[in-house]
């Protein structure tokens, strides 16, 4: 049995997979595969373990139905058309839980840098700008007993409220879905409609999936609702927000600040005005980039694999009706 990898992952992965007697072709080259050379690869091999936004959609699956299993190395799923790899007979599975304390740090530094504007004053020092203490300089805004609004309070979200509530005793509002009675019970955490979460987060953060509902949602209108000392964090995906409009509002002081582990493209010009901006702070998508959490999705997404090409069910499958059937 023959797997294909899209990229370079941790060694632990591949040493499981090799373990349990399977041949691994990786992608090596520093580029995304366009759909066409991704066909052409998967149709050589039997299972796929696929990192990035390949698109995994009806073209994609209808030539790819030979395909035993798709391993995500990622929690997202936005680039799947789950429903397609259903009807194609195509178990897909993703890497859930593990990256939840990694991606929950990352925004949690992204809140704490934009609130002090750190990026851009590491940057000023960088340019030969710090020329003279101010007292009236420089001025960021503190976070005690701010409110954090989270907008889909599952496994990231609630891991930010225990860094907020521990570190600055935040009150922690949220939208879902569905109500999280765990949370209300243990982070005294109060259920809003999105309006409301709009108008009294003082950090707002975003940890829900790319969906069409979701595409968009941070526009123009949307800013406008919130605090004119909002600091907006996305670490989810960079579609959900509006990025001429996120531009504007921070240009015309609609809100405060923003911090994004997420763009729209990605990679982010490196001339693009946000990254000027001084109460704006910009990663590059390194949400889950920790040894341990990278070694761990990898772990899950070769178990993944060897469970479907050894006929089990995926341990982490996503459309779980296939092994249902
Ligand atoms: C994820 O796991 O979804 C991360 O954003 C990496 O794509």
């Amino acid at each position: 049995m023959k797997i294909f990898v899209t990229r370079v992952i941790p060694q632990i992965g591949l040493d499981l997979l090799n373990k349990a007697g399977f041949e691994v072709t990786q992608y090596t080259e520093k580029r995304e595969l366009s759909q066409e050379e991704l066909i052409l690869a998967c149709k050589a091999h039997d299972a796929l373990i696929s990192v990035g936004p390949n698109k995994i959609d009806e073209h994609f699956l209808q030539q790819c139905s030979h395909l035993k299993g798709i391993a995500l190395m990622s929690v997202g799923y936005d680039n799947v058309d789950v429903e397609a790899a259903t009807r194609y007979g195509v178990p897909v599975s993703n890497t859930p839980g593990v990256l939840s304390g990694a991606t929950a740090d990352v925004a949690f530094l992204l809140m704490i840098a934009v609130s002090r504007k750190a990026f851009f004053l590491h940057n000023s020092i960088a340019k030969g700008d710090w020329g003279f203490f101010e007292p009236t300089a420089n001025l960021g805004q503190e976070l005690n007993g701010k409110t954090l609004g989270v907008l889909g309070l599952g496994r990231i979200g609630t891991e930010l409220a225990q860094k907020c509530k521990a570190a600055y005793n935040m009150n922690i509002i949220y939208h879902n879905r569905k109500p999280n009675a765990e949370a209300e019970q243990s982070l005294a955490a109060r259920y809003v409609d999105f309006e409301t979460l709009l108008k009294e987060s003082d950090v707002l953060s975003v940890h829900v999936n790319l969906t069409e509902e979701t595409k968009g949602l941070f526009n123009a209108a949307a800013f406008k609702q919130m605090k004119p000392s909002v600091i907006f964090i996305n670490t989810a995906r960079g579609a959900i927000h509006n990025e001429n409009d996120l531009l504007e509002a921070l240009q015309h002081q609609i809100i405060w600040g923003a911090g994004l582990d997420v763009t729209n493209p990605e990679p982010m010009d490196s001339t693009h005005p946000l990254l000027d901006l001084p109460n704006v702070c910009v990663l590059p998508h390194i949400g889950s980039a920790t040894v341990e959490t990278r070694d761990k999705m990898a772990i899950m997404a070769a178990q993944n694999i060897i469970a479907v090409l050894q006929n089990q069910p995926m341990p982490q499958v996503i459309n779980s009706e296939i092994f249902n059937d």
